[in-house]
């Protein structure tokens, strides 16, 4: 028999008072399509705590992406707010950085892998600073031997890494992932996971990403929100209690992890997406 999961909530806000980053308070979003409101997301709260990495999982169309996108504040609720560090956030900042989902056409196809990272401060920072926090960008993400590549001379990793390298130089303090990982062989991804822990342990920046994979979820954060609902709220979390330190073979392995997956994998319907 599987081992309890230490610390699931069936719903809703449960942050830490202290080291809260971003909070989400009854947020709910309705488009207009042909003069008629589709609401998408309905009271969703939660909060994310400075330095946590957290997961979004849940059927497509469930509103994922929207609920980043309020994350990022490039959208903004139809009601509720969206806090970052306790003030209203309602206007895009450097602080907070999306990597959005189609990464083979975020990428400036005339533009080297040097040229596409300096992409977001080489207008707002002096030469110097701007050559430095692209070379260390670079060196986090293990590209100098590419620099002077196109886009299309890369594997697909190595264009994802780029977009991570374009986000990463802008020092983030909340990268804002969605399914970065998702179009790329299982090796790749194992990979990129690690690379990303791996930044995050470096530069400390909170976490928040999408996947359609239960075991990445799991792998990668410290709490799954599971959306679901029409429209959508977050109808559980789970909190595997995995040490930082993960290795795809041992982590994988581990009764925290099975149970964890078994868990969101249930919530979801088996597994299916
Ligand atoms: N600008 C928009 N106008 C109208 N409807 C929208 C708009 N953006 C999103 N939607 C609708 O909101 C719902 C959620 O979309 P969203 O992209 O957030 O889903 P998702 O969970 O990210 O899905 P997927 O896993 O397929 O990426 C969908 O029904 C979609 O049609
Ligand atoms: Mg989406």
């Amino acid at each position: 028999m599987l081992p309890p999961v230490p610390q699931t909530h069936p719903v809703g806000a449960t942050a830490a008072d202290h080291g809260v980053r971003l909070q989400v308070r009854d947020v709910s979003v309705s488009f207009q399509v042909k003069g008629r409101a589709r609401t998408v997301l309905s009271d969703v709260s939660c909060d994310i705590a400075t330095g946590e990495i957290v997961g979004i999982v849940g059927r497509s169309g469930t509103g994922k992406t929207t609920l980043l996108n309020l994350l990022g504040a490039i959208l903004r609720p139809t009601s509720g707010e969206i806090l970052l560090d306790g003030q209203i956030f309602d206007r895009p900042t450097n602080k907070v950085i999306t990597v959005f989902q189609d990464y083979g056409q975020a990428l400036l196809p005339w533009r080297t892998v040097r040229c596409n990272v300096s992409l977001g401060i080489e207008r707002r920072l002096d030469k110097a600073t701007v050559a430095e926090r692209v070379a260390r960008a670079l060196a986090m993400t293990q590209l100098e031997a590419h620099v002077d590549d196109l886009p299309w001379q890369l594997s697909g990793g190595m264009q994802q890494r780029v977009q991570i390298a374009r986000a990463m130089v802008m020092e983030p303090e909340v990268l804002l992932l969605d399914e970065p990982f998702g179009a790329l062989d299982a090796m790749t991804r194992a990979t990129l996971q690690d690379d990303l822990l791996r930044l995050q342990r470096e530069a400390g920046f909170t976490v928040v990403f999408i996947t359609h994979d239960v075991d990445e979820a799991v792998y990668l954060a410290d709490r799954v929100l599971v959306l679901g609902g029409s429209p959508a709220a977050v109808v559980r979390e789970v909190r595997a209690g995995l040490p930082r330190e993960r290795n795809q073979l041992d982590t994988r392995e581990s009764p925290e992890f099975v149970t964890a997956r078994r868990v969101l994998a249930d919530e979801l319907g088996g597994g299916a997406q």
